[in-house]
C-alpha cells in the first residue's frame, strides 16, 4: 500500500481541552478512509491540522512520505490537499466560479482576471464530477446539494490528491447522497485519497475501504471495513455497547386529551391540511426533503405565510402572527439550521441557552440570582450532555454535534407545552442520539406534546406514536402504532397526491 497521507502522533491542546493526544492516521491512494468518533472526539480538529488551519503541538504530517508543515489552508491546497468543511464555506452572493477561484483567480499579464479561463476550468471540473451546474449562477440560488458539489469542485480545483469530506452527507437527501457517492467512487478510481467523516454508519459500510476510530481525542483503532460490523464500530466509538438506541415503546396512553387542532392552508395554494395533537404524544412528520413538512410546522407557529390557519389550543381559538406569539402560548420550535437560526457562535453556551430564539435576552424573574441561573444552565447542559470545558465556553469552539445539543438545551427550560423538533439529531453521534431520544420520551411522559420532523426513518419508526407522511406539500397518510413501518412510510412519501389535488409545489426545505 502506498500511503499518500500519513499523520503521525499528532497532539493538539485548546484552552481547557486536549482535542488530540497522539493520534495517527494513514490513507493510501484510491482509498476512502472513514474517520469515526463521537461528537467532540477530535475528527474535525485532526482534519483542520492536516489542512493548515490549526497547527499541531506535536506530530508529523507526511505526503508521499515527505514531512510537511502547512502554515495556512492556502499552503495545503497548493500541495494538493483539499477539504470540504463541516460548515459551509462558500460566499452566498458570489457566483459559483468566483467561489471556486476566490483569492487565487488566474490573471493575465496586466493583472486582470481571466474570466473565460476560470469558467472553462470550472466546467472541466464539473464534467469530471459529472455534475450540471451553471458556473455563473450565484451560490445562494443553488440547492444545498449543489452547494456541496461546488465545495467539492473547489477543493479539487487544485488537483487535490488528498480530499477531506467532513460530514458532507448531513444536509443531503438519500438520492443526493447517492450522487455524492458516485463522485467519490470516480475520484477513488482516479487515485485520490479521501477521508470521509459521517455519523451515519450505514454510509461507512457503503462507501469506505478502511476506518480509523477516535475517542476523546485519542486513537482507538484502525481496520478494514470488511473486517468489522455495526455493533463493533459503535463499541469502538463510545467504549460500550449500545443495545437499543430507542427507548422501549410503551402502550400509548389511550384517550390522552386533545391539545391542539390545526387546519392550515399555505399561501398560494388552494388546499388545506389538518392535524391533531394530543398531550404526551410524539407525532412524526415524515416525507422527503422538500415535501412541505417544515413549511407546515412553520405555518403553525406563524413563521410562514398562510391563507388559512385555524388553530385551537386547549379548546380556545388562537392566532399566531409570529413565532413570539406561539412561544407565549407555549409552542416552541427548534430550528433545523442551527447556524442560521439557532446559535450566536461567539457567545458562550450559557448565553446561548438563556437567549430566547427571538434574539432578546431572557430576563430572569427579579428574585432569581445569577447563581440560580447558572445552575439552570448547568442542568440543561447536563441533561443533553453537552461536552464543553464550561458553560462559559464560546459555542464557536464546540464540535458540530455539541452545538446542536446546545440548541436543544435552550428549549428545555422554556416551559413549552408543545415542542417542534426539526431534524433534531442531524450531525449527532449514536450515543448522544440515544440520549436525545430518551429525553424526548421523558418530555412526552411529562405531558408535553412533541412534533418531530425527521428524514431518518429509524428515528420516526423507533420513536413516534403517530406519523403523518407528507408528499408534494400535502399530508398523504396517517399511521399509528404498529402500522408505523419504514416501507409503508416510504411508499406514501414517494407517491404523488392525486393530480387534481396538487395545486402547488413546495419550495425545498433547504
Ligand atoms: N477552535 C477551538 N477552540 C477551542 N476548542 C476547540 C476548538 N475547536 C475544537 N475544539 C474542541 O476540541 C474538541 C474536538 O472537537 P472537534 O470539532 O474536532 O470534534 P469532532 O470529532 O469533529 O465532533 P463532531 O462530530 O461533533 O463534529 C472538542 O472538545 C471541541 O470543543
Ligand atoms: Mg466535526
Amino acid at each position: 500500500m502506498t500511503a499518500v497521507l500519513s499523520l503521525e502522533q499528532v497532539s493538539k491542546q485548546f484552552p481547557g481541552v486536549k482535542a488530540l493526544d497522539n493520534v495517527s492516521l494513514t490513507v493510501a491512494a484510491g482509498e476512502i478512509h472513514a474517520l469515526l468518533g463521537e461528537n467532540g472526539a477530535g475528527k474535525s480538529t485532526l482534519m483542520k491540522i492536516l489542512c493548515g488551519i490549526h497547527q499541531p503541538d506535536e506530530g508529523t504530517i507526511r505526503l508521499d512520505g515527505e514531512p510537511r508543515r502547512f502554515t495556512s489552508y492556502r499552503d495545503a491546497c497548493a500541495t494538493g490537499v483539499g477539504i470540504v468543511f463541516q460548515e459551509f464555506s462558500l460566499v452566498p452572493w458570489l457566483s459559483v466560479v468566483d467561489n471556486i477561484f476566490l483569492g487565487r483567480e488566474p490573471r493575465n499579464r496586466l493583472g486582470l482576471i481571466r474570466h473565460a479561463q476560470m469558467r472553462a476550468e470550472a466546467n472541466a471540473l464539473f464534467d469530471r464530477l459529472e455534475i450540471d451546474i451553471d458556473p455563473e449562477i450565484s451560490v445562494h440560488r443553488l440547492s444545498v446539494a449543489d452547494q456541496q458539489f461546488v465545495e467539492i469542485a473547489k477543493a479539487l480545483s487544485l488537483n487535490a490528491r488528498v480530499l477531506v469530506l467532513d460530514e458532507p452527507t448531513a444536509p443531503l437527501t438519500p438520492s443526493e447522497v447517492e450522487r455524492l457517492f458516485r463522485i467519490m467512487r470516480r475520484l477513488r478510481e482516479d487515485g485520490v485519497a479521501m477521508v470521509f467523516i459521517s455519523h451515519h454508519l450505514e454510509e461507512i459500510f457503503q462507501i469506505c475501504d478502511r476506518i480509523t476510530v477516535l475517542r476523546d481525542g485519542t486513537y482507538v483503532d484502525s481496520c478494514r471495513v470488511a473486517d468489522t460490523d455495526h455493533d463493533a464500530l459503535v463499541e469502538m466509538m463510545i467504549g460500550r455497547r449500545v443495545e437499543n438506541i430507542f427507548p422501549p415503546r410503551q402502550a400509548r396512553a389511550a384517550n390522552s386529551p386533545l391539545l391542539l387542532t390545526a387546519e392550515i392552508g399555505l399561501k398560494q395554494t388552494d388546499h388545506t391540511d389538518s392535524i391533531t395533537l394530543h398531550r404526551g404524544e410524539i407525532l412524526g412528520f415524515a416525507g422527503l426533503v422538500g415535501s412541505g413538512r417544515s413549511e407546515f410546522a412553520m405555518a403553525l407557529i406563524g413563521a410562514y405565510p398562510t391563507r388559512v390557519a385555524q388553530i385551537r389550543l386547549d379548546g380556545a381559538d388562537v392566532t399566531f402572527r409570529s413565532p413570539a406569539d406561539a412561544l407565549d402560548a407555549g409552542i416552541g420550535m427548534l430550528p433545523e439550521d442551527r447556524k442560521r437560526q439557532g446559535l450566536i457562535l461567539p457567545f458562550s453556551c450559557a448565553d446561548n441557552i438563556t437567549l430566547n430564539h427571538l434574539g432578546q435576552f431572557y430576563r430572569p424573574a427579579p428574585f432569581i440570582s445569577r447563581k440560580q441561573e447558572a445552575e439552570t444552565v448547568d442542568a440543561a447542559m447536563d441533561q443533553v450532555r453537552v461536552k464543553a470545558p464550561s458553560a462559559q465556553t464560546p459555542v464557536a469552539s464546540l464540535s458540530g454535534g455539541n452545538q446542536q445539543k446546545v440548541v436543544i438545551a435552550r428549549w428545555l427550560d422554556r416551559g413549552c407545552r408543545i415542542l417542534i423538533f426539526d431534524e433534531p439529531t442531524r450531525g449527532i453521534d449514536v450515543g448522544a442520539k440515544a440520549e436525545i431520544y430518551t429525553l424526548m420520551k421523558r418530555l412526552a411522559a411529562q405531558g408535553i406534546a412533541i412534533i418531530m420532523i425527521s428524514s431518518e426513518l429509524p428515528e420516526i419508526t423507533g420513536l413516534c406514536d403517530r406519523v403523518l407522511v407528507f408528499s408534494h406539500g400535502r399530508i398523504v397518510a396517517e399511521l399509528a402504532d404498529e402500522a408505523i413501518e419504514a416501507d409503508t412510510i416510504m411508499r406514501h412519501a414517494v407517491t404523488e397526491p392525486r393530480r387534481n389535488d396538487v395545486s402547488h409545489s413546495v419550495t425545498e426545505d433547504a
